[in-house]
């Protein structure tokens, strides 16, 4: 972070924003980028005006405006005649304004043209402002002059820090093996951490990850734009999907170090698409569980920021926070609900959702312990950057289930709800239900339930296909939507099923649809 921070610094940055909630750890860090430099540092916020390091006040408090104009007014009348001493006194700076998007959002223009003249002298002068705060927003007018930084939540060697100096602090001692408490931590800002081991050392009289995991959920929630989903949901509950199975099977252990030492490339994710209802959502959860990662889903909805850096803002906090509790499975569920607006605001046209698609896609290729599952039902609304070889491992096709597949989906969606599966014919079942989803079946188990509980006994066979023959499935009403999908997803994905059916709308028994 301080290399980054130094080198836009060295090659003459006027501006930095620097987007971070832990104020007091990123001025520390600031002040030993200053140090490296030989810069003087200087500090400007809304309650103490600008002040040096040592805290001499160089300005009054109270209008944002005033330190610029402060800083204009160092610089000599004529540059050309300036002597080097004076020069020096006025360049080699580091000012760093705190909480300064809070002026920026709406800014006036007056501030904006000060500004503006500021940024100019700062290059030819080699000063450097740091706008320093949770948020960045920066007028289009100064845009181009500013490099906006994340900076990284803490690592494992701060987190530690935290948590010895808290221990230290208390008089508890530390834990021998410290590595669950350090990975539960991560994702933390410093001050969160804090927080959590103190919950902990309060509620469980120790330091307990389950609980630290369990504030870092909460935390994670609150950012808006992610969320931990835990189901508890396995293999066992998804029926058919052989192929992808044994595809994540394989990969399961490709997170390990093992896999590292070996030389795997580490796996990114995978793209799953088909008919709505076939259990892709349900199959990342089995996935979670497979990998033993913990389950990120990601809010595409609410990437959508009202004012002016807000999305792109969003899109950072939501990578920062999947890196930094890798490894982890990022799910992206409907992505097309999401990318909808993103493909006509095309990259080029450089729109918020272009933007926002561009932080995005470069991304998914790094390896950063990340394993993406994405989902669609409609692949005609994703953008086709989307879709080129290396963004995703794997484009995996549903189809509608098999018979065999719908047999397994009638046995699982029975026992889901505490009926014994054999007390019906499941295979007959299959037969009945041809062109159901999975979904489907389970609504008509359910619609089964209701009628038998209605006249207070248990569903009867003849009652599940009484409810059979009222669910009007999606594949009769969109068979050509459907057909359309399968074709496309013909040479372009591999099939998530060996024996998953085109029946329904082709009408001439198993067809097998693989890449
Ligand atoms: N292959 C399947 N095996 C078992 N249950 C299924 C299957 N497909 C769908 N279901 C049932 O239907 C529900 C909805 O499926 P979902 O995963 O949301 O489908 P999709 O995400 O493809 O639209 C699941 O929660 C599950 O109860
Ligand atoms: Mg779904």
């Amino acid at each position: 972070m301080k290399e980054r921070i130094e080198e836009l610094i060295r090659a003459g940055y006027p501006a930095i924003a620097l987007v971070t909630s832990e104020e007091d750890r990123a001025k520390a860090e600031l002040a030993s980028v200053a140090q490296a430099l030989g810069y003087q540092l200087w500090t400007w916020s809304l309650s103490t005006g600008l002040t040096t390091i040592d805290g001499v006040k160089l300005c009054d408090e109270g209008k944002p405006g005033g330190a610029v104009q402060f800083l204009a007014d160092l610089v000599p009348e004529d540059m050309g005649q300036a002597t080097e001493e004076e020069l020096e006194k006025c360049g080699n700076k580091l000012i760093v304004f705190l909480d300064y998007h809070m002026f920026l959002a709406q800014p006036n223009p007056m501030l904006v043209r000060a500004l503006k003249d500021e940024l100019k002298r700062a290059k030819e002068l080699g000063r450097t402002l740091v706008f320093l705060g949770c948020k960045s927003a920066i007028p289009a007018e100064i845009e181009k002059d500013v490099a906006i930084v994340d900076f990284d939540l803490p690592d494992k060697g701060a987190l530690k820090a935290v948590m010895e100096g808290l221990c230290s602090t208390n008089g508890v001692e530390v834990p021998e093996n410290t590595d669950d408490i350090l990975e539960s931590m991560l994702g933390m800002t410093t001050t969160e951490a804090e927080c959590a081991l103190s919950l902990s050392l309060v509620t469980k009289k120790k330091l307990d990850p389950a609980t630290i995991w369990h504030e870092k959920a909460q935390i994670v929630k609150k950012s808006g734009v992610l969320e931990f989903v835990e189901t508890g949901i396995t293999f066992d509950n998804v029926g058919g999907y052989d192929e992808a199975r044994a595809y994540y099977e394989m990969r399961r252990r490709a997170f390990s170090d093992e896999a590292k030492a070996y030389g795997l490339p580490p796996p990114k994710g995978v793209l799953v698409v088909g008919v709505q209802g076939g259990g892709k959502s349900l199959m990342g959860h089995a996935l979670s569980n497979l990998m033993s990662r913990p389950l990120i889903k990601c809010d595409f909805g609410n990437l959508r920021g009202g004012i002016q850096g807000e999305s792109e803002q969003k899109m950072r906090t939501m990578i920062q926070t999947a890196e930094a509790v890798a490894p982890c499975i990022l799910f992206m569920d409907e992505i097309e609900k999401g990318l909808a607006g993103y493909a006509s605001d095309h990259m080029t046209t450089g729109g918020t959702g272009g933007r926002q698609l561009q932080m995005l896609l470069p991304w998914m290729e790094k390896a950063n312990g990340v394993y993406i599952y994405a989902t669609s039902n409609d692949i005609t609304k994703l953008p086709p950057e989307l879709m080129r070889k290396g963004r995703f491992d794997e484009i995996f096709f549903v189809d509608l289930p098999s018979c065999d597949e719908r047999k397994d989906i009638w046995d699982i969606q029975i026992a889901k709800y505490n009926r014994d599966p054999h007390v019906y014919l499941t295979a007959k079942l299959a037969v009945q239900t041809e062109g159901f989803t999975g979904a489907e079946i389970e609504q008509a188990f359910i619609d089964a339930l209701y009628s038998a509980f209605a006249l207070d006994r248990e569903p009867s066979m003849q009652d599940v296909e009484q409810a059979i023959k009222s669910v009007f499935p999606l594949s009769k009403l969109m068979g050509k939507e459907i057909q359309g999908l399968r074709d496309w997803a013909k040479g372009r994905t591999r099939s998530a099923s060996t024996q998953s059916q085109a029946k329904a709308s082709t009408g001439q028994g198993k067809r097998r649809i693989k890449a």
